[in-house]
Formats: structure tokens, sequence, C-alpha cells
């Protein structure tokens, strides 16, 4: 996706122009990987005002995700909270993609700087949806990788951490470049586990099964605000591993994530799932997701931070 540029970006504490926004070449996360983000999605509500959704819990995590890196963020959560609110407002922006990140600078390299100098930034732009409207309406086609999830102990799956996403992406262009949508990998059992950059769903007679947190999945924001929605519409959800052919045998699949949003399945592995559309659940669900994002539903407020 081609970023559209735009006026400013939060670094180190204050705003500065975009195009001033740059990094040495020898910065650390640059070599090897150590380094936290977010995703994050503001949008213009039906009332017409502008939310960031689920902000709180974006924060938490990053902040999570710098515990388990052993990055120690030189801001309060509260700081980087009105970072995400003053970079959208700088840009006068009423629906965007936010991108926080923490990550190690330059001025020393080798794997044992602790003394890296730890630079945090929140950026904002647009992004329209991510796995395409079509894939919105009518779902997408995934290959399952041959990549899997690492084990508990050293891919800290809990954590939003920028190495991690080697493997993902390496599924991703192998998805790609095979003709598919998306990849969806296993875990180190062979049990699904998740999309490259999504959690996923089945349903099978009714009922919505989806991969514990205690699995080697990122504990999605998206996912748990799903779970919310869908036991409140009454669907029994179960949080239990499957397996890959329970998986091409349920009567519906879908994805969530900030970027994807919720977004059907509707082929694995060349094999038609349910009807090969959009399942009925799936597209209850999205409507309702959507209401509440960008909508007119104002049930969860305390999900909106408006700005
Ligand atoms: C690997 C992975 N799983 C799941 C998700 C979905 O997480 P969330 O709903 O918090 O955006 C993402 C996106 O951040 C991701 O990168």
């Amino acid at each position: 996706m081609k970023i559209q540029k735009l006026d400013k970006i939060w670094i180190d504490g204050g705003l500065i122009d975009w195009d001033d926004a740059t990094e040495h070449v020898l910065c650390h996360t640059l070599h090897y990987g150590l380094g936290v983000f977010e995703g994050i999605r503001a949008y213009k509500r039906g009332n017409g005002k502008t939310a960031i959704f689920r902000l709180q819990e974006h924060i938490d995590r990053l902040f999570e995700s710098a515990l388990i890196c052993t990055i120690d963020i030189p801001y309060t959560r509260k700081e980087v909270i009105d970072a995400c609110i003053e970079v959208l407002r700088a840009n006068k922006m009423d629906s965007a993609y936010l991108r926080p990140i923490a990550y190690l600078g330059s001025g020393v390299l080798g794997l044992g700087s602790l003394d890296a100098p730890i630079r945090t930034a929140v950026v904002a732009f647009e992004w329209g949806a991510y796995l395409g409207e079509k894939g919105l309406n009518e779902g997408i086609r995934c290959v399952v990788s041959g990549y899997r999830r690492g084990t508990a102990d050293s891919f800290m799956s809990k954590g939003k951490i920028n190495g991690q996403y080697v493997t993902s992406i390496l599924a991703k262009r192998l998805a790609l470049k095979s003709g598919f949508d998306e990849a969806i990998l296993l875990d180190s059992e062979g049990m699904v586990a998740e999309g490259s950059g999504e959690n996923l769903f089945i349903v099978k007679d009714g009922t919505i099964y989806t991969a514990p947190t205690s699995a080697a999945v990122l504990a999605g924001i998206t996912r748990d605000t799903l779970i919310q929605l869908a036991r409140e519409e009454n669907y029994e959800v179960v949080e239990r591993k499957f397996t890959v052919d329970q998986m091409y045998c349920a009567d519906e699949v879908f994805m969530t994530g900030t970027a994807a949003e919720v977004t059907p399945v509707r082929e694995i592995d060349h094999r038609r799932i349910g009807s090969g559309k959009a399942g009925e659940v799936t597209k209850k669900l999205q409507k309702r997701y959507f209401n509440v994002v960008k909508g007119t539903d104002d049930g969860h407020e305390n999900w909106l931070t408006y700005i």
C-alpha cells in the first residue's frame, strides 16, 4: 500500500514535519528487529464526530509488548494516548490508521546494547480496506502456510513485536505470489493459529470458535470486540484450538483485525467454505462491528475516544 504524505508526525515528545521524521541507517531496530508497535483506527462516526476505537486497550498492549521486549518507553500511557489524539488533530484527519511505535534508535550497535536510545513515535495515515472492498463484501481466498507461528517460549506472541513479522511477511508474500489473498498460519503442533495479520474464527452449527489467547496468536483487540458482540447477539463463542480439516468443514470462516476489520473467508486451499460466499453469521457480525466502530451504535461508549 502506498502511503499518502501528511503534515505532522509525533516523535519523542512533540510534533515534527512529516519529511523530518527520518532515521539513521544504523538504527538498532532496523538491524535486529527489537521494537514494538500498534495499529489503531479512528473513524468518523454516524454522528459526524471522529472517535479512536479502543485506544486505551491498544496503548495498554503497546506497553505490554514493550515490557516483554524490555523496552522502557520514556512516556506514560496517557502521554502516548494524548500523542495519538494530537497527531490526528494536527493532520486534520477525521478518519485514519494510527501507528504508534517504540524502537531502539542509533548510536550503538550489537545485540547487547542495553543503552540503545528508546524512541517513541506516532504516525497517522489513510488506510482503506486492508484486504480490499471486494474481500470485505464477498470474502477472500486463503492458503494454509508452511510457515508456522513460533512456540510460546520464544515467539512471545502476546507482544506485537517488529521482528515477529518476518514470519508473517514470508507467509503473506508466498500467499500473494501463489494467487491467494491471505495466509493462515498454524502453531508448532499443527493447530490453526491465525492469519498473517488477523485472528481467525470459524462457525459450525451456529457456534463460533477461535483459538484461545494462550495459543500462538496475538490477543487481537478486534477478536475481543467480536467475541463480545457475538455474545450480545446470543451466539455461543468457544475459545478452543481446532484443526485444519475442522476449518475446511466449517460453515463459515472469517478474520478479524484493526486493519482487516471483519473479513469473510470464502475459500481455503482451493476448498470452498460453506456456500463459498460471505456467511450469514459473518455478515451479521460484520454489520454490527461497523455500526459500533463508525455507525450509530453507541452502546459501547467506553470503546470510543472522541477527538
Ligand atoms: C498477527 C496478528 N494477529 C492478529 C491481529 C489482530 O489484532 P487487532 O485486532 O488487535 O488489530 C494482528 C493485527 O494487529 C496481527 O498482526
